[in-house]
């Protein structure tokens, strides 16, 4: 790592998968295990950053050292980073936050009925979008899980919520991905592919895409 080069930068990263409540007892939530994104905190602090992490559920516990702040739904993420937000410099989606939430969350556990059950699901609030929408000086890196038309979603995500880099994450490359502690990506900001990174730990992918994301940071600033 290098050290002193995020010094002074106030740095957001969201990590983990959230949880959609259907009942007091039952959920809608994902795959993700918030490796990719403590994996970003980390790096992140080990370079001199102000980190904020914005967890939801996970399957390891958050670095030491770092300011933790726990979510459960996209709703409740989203008003947290939206706290964040106004003075931060960088801003990293890595979390798998849930497109679609139970229309209606029921107070008490629900009771079997017939052979059949429909469950309505809404829309929640893009948390990225919003942020494409609202940024002024930060540098927003989204994510994209993808399991087929990889670069063209991700660009297509890239374009649609403003970001100024997407980490393309192909799910069904083997060691890569959900729950694994190594991750193979590429990166793409709005003139094309910046960075081809084979399979490595999740540590050094977050390691080479903040060094690219220190970089910008300071061309923009010149
Ligand atoms: O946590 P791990 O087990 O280590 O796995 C890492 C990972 C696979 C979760 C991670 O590398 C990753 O790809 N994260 C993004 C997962 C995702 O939700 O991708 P998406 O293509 O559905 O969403 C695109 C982007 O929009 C993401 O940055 C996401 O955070 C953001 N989003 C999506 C929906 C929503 N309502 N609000 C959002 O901000």
């Amino acid at each position: 790592a290098k050290p002193g080069l995020l010094a002074g930068k106030k740095v957001v990263v969201t990590a983990g998968g959230t949880v959609e409540r259907i009942d007091p007892v039952r959920y809608i939530t994902n795959d993700s295990s918030g490796k990719m994104g403590f994996a970003l905190a980390k790096a992140a602090h080990a370079m001199g950053a102000d980190v904020r992490l914005i967890t939801a559920r996970t399957d390891v516990s958050p670095p030491e050292g770092i300011s933790v702040e726990s979510v459960e739904s996209a709703q409740d993420m989203y008003e947290a980073v939206m706290r964040q937000f106004p003075d931060s410099d960088i801003v990293i989606k890595a979390a798998a936050v849930a497109d679609y939430r139970p229309a209606q969350s029921a107070g008490s556990k629900l009771k079997k009925k017939g052979d059949t059950m429909t469950l309505d699901l809404v829309k929640t609030t893009d948390i990225l979008e919003s942020l494409g929408q609202q940024k002024t000086t930060q540098f927003l890196i989204g994510f994209a899980a993808e399991t087929d038309h990889v670069e063209a979603y991700a660009t297509d995500k890239l374009r649609r919520k403003k970001c100024d880099l997407i980490v393309a994450n192909d799910v069904t490359t083997a060691g890569a991905g959900f729950r694994s502690d190594s991750n193979e990506v590429r990166v793409f900001d709005s003139q094309g592919l910046v960075l081809d990174l084979p399979l490595m730990s999740k540590e050094e992918v977050a390691r080479q895409l903040l060094s690219l994301a220190a970089e910008r940071l300071v061309k923009e600033e010149d």
